[in-house]
């Protein structure tokens, strides 16, 4: 198996800096609210539920980290994490800009997110933590995908493609450091891990189909091409959170870039305050 470079928490750093430094800078479309009954109705049921998932105010996740960093003497991965909570966090700010101009109401509370929320804070541990975020995660690549594709809202569109691209680094983010976490355990424990992340991730696939399986449809995505897209994303993940993967405490970029992501660091830690 090919081995990647493991990317150093200044590096992620340096990457959530500098992309909340574009998102800043970028220029947002103007919003066609207006749209066909059937398509408005599909997206009122649906979008409230996934903009309150993206508005976690990330207490459990930062005392996860903590004990990371602590584990594998990492304390830049603090700052990467934050970096990382405030991107969730304007996916949530964008995406309820986009309903309130639509006239759609916000939800304060949502079943499928309480449930995830309890997942995701029944172990304070960092890997279960992110074991069950990247699962929602590959959901949220193709439920955006298909909200792109079915609004034509060209502002909405632009939040769908700014968030997908955002998803596939947080992917990575979660996979690198999963794979960090399970590189010392035997492999019958690794395996025994992932069937049991396979039953949780059949449980997640078929809430999502279950709540936003309206929406989905009225995108051209039929239930078999759901669970088809959702079992090859399982196989693709898994294949990056194995740790063979990865050469741990190699860095990727060259002096220069190094220095470049030390400096980013210092930067971001200042905003960060
Ligand atoms: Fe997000
Ligand atoms: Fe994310």
């Amino acid at each position: 198996m090919k081995r990647h470079p493991f990317t150093s928490s200044c590096d992620w750093i340096a990457y959530f800096y500098e992309n909340a430094q574009t998102a800043a800078r970028r220029a947002k479309p103007s919003a066609l609210v207006e749209m066909p009954d059937a398509i408005r109705t599909a997206i009122a049921n649906s979008l409230p539920a996934w903009q309150l998932g993206e508005t976690s105010e990330g207490r459990h996740l930062r005392a996860a980290a903590r004990q990371y960093a602590e584990a594998n003497d990492d304390p830049a991965f603090l700052s990467a994490v934050e970096l990382f909570i405030r991107e969730e966090q304007r996916h949530g700010a964008s995406l309820g800009e986009w309903l309130d101009l639509a006239g759609i109401p916000r939800k304060k509370r949502d079943l499928g997110d309480s449930l995830f929320r309890i997942c995701r804070y029944a172990i304070p541990n960092y890997a279960v933590w992110a074991s069950v975020v990247v699962m929602v995660e590959f959901m949220a690549e193709i439920y955006y995908a298909a909200v792109r594709r079915l609004t034509m809202c060209p502002r909405l569109k632009a939040e769908c493609k700014r968030i997908l691209q955002d998803e596939v680094k947080h992917i990575q983010f979660q996979c690198e450091h999963l794979a960090m976490t399970r590189r010392k355990l035997p492999w019958w424990v690794r395996s025994l891990v992932e069937g049991g992340e396979l039953v949780f991730y059949t449980v997640v696939c078929s809430a999502v189909w279950l709540a936003h399986g309206q929406l989905l449809t009225a995108a051209g995505i039929p239930r078999r091409q759901f669970l088809v897209v959702s079992a090859e994303k399982f196989r693709f993940t898994h294949h990056l959170m194995d740790p063979r993967r990865y050469e741990f405490g190699v860095q990727k970029n060259s002096q220069a870039g190094r220095r470049r992501s030390r400096r980013l660091s210092k930067i971001a830690a200042n905003w960060l305050g």
